[in-house]
């Protein structure tokens, strides 16, 4: 990977985040609670559609372009892995340049699918390209168990083998991958995607139904429809993809992270300011705008930015997560740590990962009173949390943990910063942008 122009937005530290992260030598975040956070905020290209995006390049030989990328930690990793299996990458500002071999090594190793899980996103593109892949098996991570066996049973009744051996998944086909009529279980994103990206140079047509409907997965569908692909129904539940024989290399601009959007969103709202936040489409945040204005805040809906005032103590809300256009998962720490100091109680309910409440303890720790039973959370809201040293299990949680200092009387430090700056690109600057009162801090 060429990191000659990287250094502003993904400075060389990240690279070594994990390994500063294993060593306990991670930085810090310290939030000093009570400032009313208010001005405007922009966001990044998405996370969860840059990662699958940079994997799609993997298509088709030659130089591609992706505009409005990220300078976070798991760029940099699948950076790393496609640099493994023989692209190079450049990254000019907020622009990636790709070039793509026409010969490529099919492979994603163990230290790289650990550090990012999704990393295995590869398997459906290696096959389509090279009739093999060899990846490590992801286990479980921070949000738990998480299973593959959608993406390989989608992929073997298109023909591909799989075995498992030592801990590395090997897939082969022979000839094309074929088209087929999937059913997914679920509405996986995941599974969606590596079906799309190994379909769409497969022969014939693959129908995939109860297919993931996520607005990253369109902006996905555009890039590969733009280098030649002929997909249909992207962002609705039929998704239809006739394959082709080769694609092209094109440029193509990611559509604005909602999550980062929507983060911001609880930071006006938890401080009781007005934020305005830009580069992100409301329409992708619905739901999750929708409950904020249940819990009292007040919304208006641009084209591609929203304003969100905060109430000066917010209402509890239910919620449960779901798929697309349900209450992101991605988005349940941080409207916690919302309803934590939120007056009345509030009942959450988690519908995709089994550990994704691991972070409550430390919301207790500054005070929130709330209990899990299961994939449930009763929140009942308390007038303050209390500034205290927490530790981030995940990016969501890290990040969720930071918002509730803001809120928080005293000062928050927050510990294991290299999981937000897996999703987050400067949020320490973009909140104090706001009038946080907020720095970081050396391991
Ligand atoms: C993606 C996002 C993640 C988000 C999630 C749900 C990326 C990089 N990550 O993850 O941030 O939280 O969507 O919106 O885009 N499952 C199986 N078998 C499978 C696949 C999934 O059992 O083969 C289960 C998972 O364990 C989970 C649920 O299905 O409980 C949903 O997972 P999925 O939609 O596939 O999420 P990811 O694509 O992994």
């Amino acid at each position: 990977m060429l990191l000659a122009k990287t250094s502003r937005q993904v400075p060389p530290r990240t690279y070594n985040a994990r390994v500063t992260h294993a060593l306990g030598l991670d930085e810090k975040i310290k939030v000093t609670g009570g400032a009313v956070l208010n001005g405007e905020v922009g966001v990044l290209g998405a996370k969860n559609a840059v990662l699958k995006e940079m994997v799609a390049m993997l298509m088709a030989p030659g130089v591609h372009r992706l505009t409005n990328v990220p300078g976070i930690l798991d760029v940099s990793i699948m950076g790393q892995v496609l640099d493994h299996i023989g692209a190079s990458c450049e990254f000019e500002g907020h622009t990636l340049i790709v070039e793509v071999p026409d010969d490529l090594n099919p492979e994603a190793p163990l230290e790289l699918v650990r550090a990012m899980r999704a990393s295995i996103i590869v398997l459906g593109p290696l096959l389509a390209r090279t009739g093999r892949a060899r990846v490590a098996f992801p286990g479980g991570d921070d949000l738990g168990s998480r299973p593959i066996d959608w993406h390989l049973d989608s992929l073997r009744q298109m023909g591909a083998e799989f075995t498992l051996e030592h801990g590395v998944l090997t897939g082969r086909v022979d000839g094309r991958l074929q088209g087929a009529a999937l059913d997914l279980e679920f509405p996986s994103v995941g599974a969606t995607e590596n079906t799309i990206l190994a379909a769409v140079l497969a022969d014939g047509e693959t129908i995939i139904n109860n297919a993931a409907r996520e607005p990253e997965i369109q902006d996905l569908a555009d890039q590969l429809n733009a280098m030649g692909a002929r997909i249909d129904g992207a962002g609705t539940h039929t998704i239809t993809i006739d394959g082709v024989r080769e694609l092209h290399p094109v440029d193509h601009h990611v559509i604005g992270d909602r999550l980062e959007a929507g983060t911001y969103a609880v930071a006006g709202a938890i401080t009781g300011g007005e934020v305005t936040v830009r580069n992100c489409d409301p329409a992708n945040l619905r739901m999750e705008l929708r409950k904020l204005e249940e819990a009292g805040c007040e919304v208006e809906r641009g084209q591609d930015s929203f304003v969100i005032a905060g109430p000066k103590r917010a209402k509890a809300v239910d919620f449960a997560t779901l798929p697309f256009p349900g209450f992101h998962t991605d988005m349940q720490p941080q409207m916690v740590a919302l309803l934590a100091s939120a007056e009345g109680t509030s009942i959450v309910t988690e519908n995709l990962y089994d550990s994704r409440f691991r972070y409550i303890g430390e919301l207790a720790r500054m005070g929130a009173d709330v209990t899990t039973e299961w994939q449930h959370a009763v929140v009942r809201g308390v007038p303050t949390l209390s500034g205290c040293p927490v530790l981030a299990f995940d990016i969501r949680a890290g990040a969720a943990l930071v918002l509730a200092g803001l809120a928080a009387d005293g000062f928050t430090t927050v510990s294991d910063v290299s999981h937000i700056d897996r999703g987050y690109e400067d949020f320490v600057g973009k909140l104090a942008s706001l009038g946080a009162q907020i720095e970081r801090l050396a391991g």
